[in-house]
């Protein structure tokens, strides 16, 4: 999809009304179990990252483990009582369906949302649980429709994970804020390698905003997570070799422990902005919210690059790998 950045934008600054299309769409064949083992989550990429902020979430909304799975097969320990629910924005991602038919022949509940493909073809095939979300984006421009098109596919399950609030959905609005905030992350970063810090409950939104550098604006980035950061990382930072700058996200101002992580950073002599999240947003409100500011500010650099943030050739180049080669599982 070749596309100027402007046009591109348009992806981002339209998530209030994705979200609320997304709402208003019906689950398909909306029935669950009295009793699940477990859920499995699976997806790739900007599919993918969905299952790890349900991941998060399930900490508070689950009494069942969740296991985020982001391969070709399914671990052992999913068996025929689990849920396992497929994420793929295409419907055609070869290591999502191939978790789809196994899920399929170990006889679990499968589920899925996609915006069509092959995933909607088996979904209506066998009367899967489904949620179609709107085609004609790209995945991670997509992630307001997926996250809410999961989550009401689990609801409808009868598990009871949270929605984005009505203000949530306001908020999504505010592209001039979003922008404003945008810009003063964009400005930190050109000519340099992102690092997104993060404790673990916002871990999905450092992935997040990882994958949105390396698509959007064509660049490596890096993830570090507390407190695992205090056992490793920070010693890489002793003697680091440039150029980086470090993102930390902060929840709220009293936030010690990823205070302390930008202090210390600071410290020793890396470029630092703390992105201080606001506490008082749920959790999937603030997830959405700040994936809209890191995406846009993605596509700043993209622009400062002069590189077309809706064109991943090398994604496609691997895709294109993926039909002539298959992984050999051994059970
Ligand atoms: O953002 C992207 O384009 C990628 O990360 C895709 O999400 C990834 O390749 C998986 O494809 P899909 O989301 O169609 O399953």
């Amino acid at each position: 999809m070749i596309m100027s950045t402007q046009h591109f934008k348009e992806f981002y600054t339209d998530w209030r009304s994705l979200a609320e299309r997304t709402f208003s769409t019906e689950v398909e064949n909306p029935r669950g179990r009295e009793k699940y083992g477990g859920i499995a989550l699976t997806g790739m990429g900007g599919s993918g990252i969905i299952g790890d902020v349900i991941h998060v979430l399930a900490f508070d909304s689950s009494d069942i483990p969740t296991v985020v799975v982001k391969d070709f097969s399914l671990p052992k320990f999913v068996k025929d009582d689990w849920l396992v629910l497929a994420i793929s924005y295409s419907g055609n991602t070869k290591e999502t369906l191939s978790t789809v038919y196994e899920a399929l022949s170990r006889g679990c509940d499968v589920a899925g949302v996609s915006s069509g493909g092959k995933l909607a073809e088996i979904a209506r095939e066998k009367g899967l649980t489904y949620l179609q979300v709107e085609s004609g984006r790209v995945p991670r421009a997509s992630m307001p429709a997926l996250l809410i098109g999961a989550l009401k596919v689990l609801r409808a399950k009868g598990m009871n994970f949270p929605l984005p609030s009505s203000e949530g959905l306001t908020k999504l609005g505010e592209i001039g804020e979003a922008e404003a905030l945008a810009e003063d992350i964009t400005e930190r970063l050109a000519g340099r390698v992102p690092v997104f810090l993060s404790d673990v409950r916002h871990y999905p939104l450092a992935v997040r905003a990882k994958n949105e550098f390396n698509e959007n604006a064509k660049i490596p980035a890096k993830v570090e997570v507390l407190p695992e950061w205090g056992h490793n990382d920070i010693v890489g930072w002793e003697k680091w070799l440039g150029p980086f700058t470090a993102i930390v996200l902060e929840l709220g101002e009293g936030d010690k422990l990823m205070k302390f992580a930008a202090a210390y950073l600071r410290d020793v002599g890396v470029p630092v902005k703390e992105l201080v999240m606001s506490d008082s947003m749920t959790y999937v409100d603030r997830v959405l919210w700040y994936s809209l500011v890191l995406g846009l500010a993605s596509l700043k650099l993209a622009e400062i690059r002069g590189v077309d943030p809706g064109v991943t050739e090398s994604i496609s180049r691997y895709k294109a790998f993926l039909k002539s080669w298959s992984p050999s599982i051994e059970s």
